[in-house]
């Protein structure tokens, strides 16, 4: 194997950002550059006061110990490829928005582009590593176009090593993983290249927990884990509508459920839906994978764990006009949380887009307070999910708020869509002075304690809890 002294990682975002970086704090003896066409994220990388361009608890103390020391960000590319022994890829793999396969096949410009300067620019041979999530035999293809366009006796040999950090977590599962995941092509220099990129982790993490399986079998793993992932939360979520509908509490049915060794308690969180950049977009992966290999059941099979999703989020925000006495036109609603999910700063995907969506369809007025997503952000995604709408109106209708209690000042209700710590600590009782009477509270999260809030004075509305229970 070869003894690996230089990474580059093409991609420096979510994942290539966090993942090389801990690479780096780890491994002090390998030189990591993490590359990107992105100027400004490589400036917001290298930024003196370490504001980096992600939120994540705990990055910014990874990157103080290991930047300028043997982690750099760069955007020359072309060099940091040429100096690697091993390069990951970590670039983006959206959903296609257009041409075969629009709205289910990923999108693998980006992969593609990455790989081909690779080919273009590399003086010796490299370790190719597909750290983005892919289509299964995406690594086949990466193989043929550096075999293509690569010049005589240097050698190219990929494996793939998809991720499974979680966003707000992502420090902690790097440092101590449930598993690292190694494919490679089970020939002798496939092998080989897979015992070189296992060295790399033994630095950390226990070799019992690097597993080293074909290419194919560690492609289909990432989809498989997290379409598994998300069909929990769609499995939870059904039955959430069920207890709505009945005198059932879906937390109690959720501990009694996880409390069996089989089910196991996690990822069993009823709540406005999932969202992110992954659970819909790799589950589509595998939606569409299924159909091109005519297997139209296990297509319908995983497509209903989406459907449920969407229709989780729709329940939701009819849920707050029904309750509103039937309309909200002209009310004003306060929305706690943008990012899809607590203790990060991503809106991808995110359910709270859909509920102001769904709010300024009903012509409402809509404050949003989030304590790490961007103003710029939250208006690049609405007019993303509002496209024909123009900015200005949607400006209108649209306040954002730098607080909790600003937010809800005014307000006939508050809803909250993301779990943020802080949203159980905020003082409730000015929250209600400040509001429209009667006042309600919508916890898309379950993260309230709604008989305190019943107790001021609000009314509670939760998922998977009728009204009157
Ligand atoms: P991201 O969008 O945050 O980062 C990708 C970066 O790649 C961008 O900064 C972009 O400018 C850069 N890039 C694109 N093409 C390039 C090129 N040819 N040369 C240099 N830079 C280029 O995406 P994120 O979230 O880091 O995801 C990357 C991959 O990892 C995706 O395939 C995703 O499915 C997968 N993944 C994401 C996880 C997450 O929690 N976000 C978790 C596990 C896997």
């Amino acid at each position: 194997p070869v003894n690996v002294k230089r990474i580059c990682c093409i991609g420096a975002g979510y994942v290539g950002g966090p993942t090389c970086a801990v690479i780096a704090l780890k491994c002090p003896n390998i030189i990591v550059t993490i590359v990107d066409l992105n100027q400004a994220r490589i400036d917001a990388w290298n930024s003196s006061n370490y504001a980096l361009p992600i939120y994540e608890p705990g990055l910014d103390d990874v990157v103080k110990q290991a930047r300028g020391r043997n982690l750099f960000f760069s955007t020359d590319i072309d060099r940091a490829i040429q100096e690697a022994d091993l390069i990951f890829v970590s670039v983006n793999t959206p959903t296609k928005k257009s041409g075969v396969g629009a709205g289910f096949a990923a999108d693998l410009n980006y992969v593609e582009s990455a790989t081909r300067r690779i080919a273009a620019v590399a003086t010796s041979s490299k370790i190719v590593v597909e750290k983005s999530t892919v289509p299964m035999r995406t690594a086949e293809s990466m193989r043929t176009i550096l075999e293509a366009n690569s010049k005589p006796g240097i050698r190219f040999d990929i494996l793939s090593n998809p991720e499974f950090l979680a966003e707000g977590t992502a420090i902690s599962d790097l440092f101590t993983p449930d598993r690292v995941l190694i494919g490679s092509l089970q020939t002798p220099e496939g092998k080989s290249a897979c015992q070189s990129l296992t060295n790399v982790y033994a630095n950390w993490v226990p070799t019992n927990r690097i597993l080293t399986v074909g290419l194919w079998s560690s492609e289909l793993s990432k989809l498989a884990a997290n379409a598994m992932l998300a069909q929990r939360i769609s499995s939870i979520n059904a039955l959430s509508a069920i207890c709505e509908a009945t005198g059932a509490n879906i937390e109690e049915v959720a501990h009694a459920v996880g409390k069996d060794t089989r089910v196991g308690p996690k990822f069993l969180r009823a709540s406005v839906g999932f969202g992110g950049s992954c659970f819909q977009k790799d589950i589509l992966n595998l939606v569409y994978l299924s159909e091109s290999l005519h297997l139209p059941e296990v297509a319908a099979y995983w497509r209903q764990v989406v459907t449920l999703n969407e229709y989780q989020k729709r329940r939701f925000s009819k849920r707050v006009v029904d309750t509103l006495f039937n309309t909200i036109t002209n009310k004003n609603i306060a929305i706690l949380g943008f990012a899809f999910k607590a203790d990060t700063g991503d809106t991808r995907e995110s359910p709270a887009i859909t509920l102001v969506r769904d709010f300024l369809s009903e012509r409402a007025h809509v404050t949003i307070y989030d304590p790490q997503v961007e103003e710029s952000q939250i208006w690049y995604d609405l007019s993303e999910a509002l496209p024909d709408v123009p900015v200005e109106q949607i400006k209108k209708q649209v306040t954002i708020a730098k607080s909790a209690l600003s937010a809800a000042q005014n307000s006939e209700a508050v809803v909250v869509a993301t779990e943020w710590k802080e949203f159980t600590d905020i003082d409730w009782r000015a929250v209600y002075d400040t509001m429209k009477k009667p006042a309600f509270v919508f916890d898309g999260r379950m993260i309230l304690d709604r008989e305190a809030l019943r107790q001021i004075g609000f009314e509670v509305v939760t998922i998977g809890r009728g009204d009157k229970l």
